[in-house]
């Protein structure tokens, strides 16, 4: 059911380098596929909507923006205690060892069934697993958008609106700036809080993401992403007196070492 190009979100060079020592797990975890126990019906209709609406953003069938006030309601109108259990999450960060502070990662399996006829094209779900004090380390996406649910644990949530591109640099508006705990969902896209940045204030902080990749650019942005749509940035830069900042771009190693260095 994967299709190409979450092959290339999980298997590009930098994304290697981004789950550094957790690489393995997340090949292990990811090559067995585990299937969901229990999986209570009432979650196959969150799921059918959830494949809709991505089915829909990336046929460009529906604005981002409304996606993601779509995708915040929907992961909202159901208990998080259900869509553990559904996608047996507890199971899948069991091998979680947490042995940097970048994320460790594993997909969840959505049942067949819940699918349009035609499988999942251009958009995944993924867990991500951090202890305390790890971070999603600073980033803006282009031409993606995605969906953060806390499921576990708490994050200090950081987004900004992406403004411009300079030659090296990004200019960004803060936006969200507070703590998330177990149930609280944000969302990113080029039009609305594009540069997100999470810092686990706890052991075993996790989120349940789902994500669009290819989305008809909403901006005239002109820097160049990563295989992965990922753009690192300094986004704990100054803030100028026009209450922007501006965010030097880093390669992923020099944003790793300043966001979740030892
Ligand atoms: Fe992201």
């Amino acid at each position: 059911m994967r299709d190409d190009h979450e092959d290339g979100v999980l298997h590009s060079p930098a994304r290697r380098r981004l789950l550094g020592a957790s690489t393995a797990l997340l090949f292990a975890l990811s090559s067995a596929r585990i299937w969901a126990g229990g999986r209570p019906s009432p979650l196959d209709r969150w799921a059918r909507e959830l494949a809709e609406l991505n089915d829909r953003l990336a046929r460009g069938a529906m604005p981002a923006t409304e996606w993601q006030d779509a995708i915040e309601r929907l992961d909202r109108s159901v208990a998080v205690s259900d869509l553990v259990a559904y996608l047996d999450i507890d199971r899948l960060v069991h091998a979680f060892r947490y042995p940097t502070r970048l994320a460790d990662v594993a997909d969840p399996v959505l049942p067949p069934h819940v699918l349009p006829p035609g499988g999942r094209h251009r958009w995944f779900v993924r867990v991500f697993g951090l202890r305390r004090h790890g971070a999603i380390i600073p980033h803006v996406h282009n031409r993606m958008a995605s969906a953060h649910l806390v499921v576990s644990g708490e994050f200090h949530v950081r987004t900004h609106d992406r403004v411009r591109d300079l030659v090296d640099a990004v200019v960004l508006r803060p936006s969200i700036d507070r703590s998330f705990a177990r149930g609280d969902v944000l969302s990113m896209s080029e039009a609305r809080d594009n540069q997100h940045w999470l810092h686990a204030l706890r052991d075993r902080s996790l989120t349940f993401d789902v994500g669009v990749v290819d989305v008809a650019p909403m901006r005239d942005f002109r820097l160049p992403a990563n295989d992965n749509h990922m753009i690192f940035v300094d986004a704990g830069a100054k803030l100028q007196p026009d209450g922007l900042v501006v965010a030097p771009v880093m390669d992923f190693e020099s944003c790793a070492a300043r966001y979740a260095g030892t």
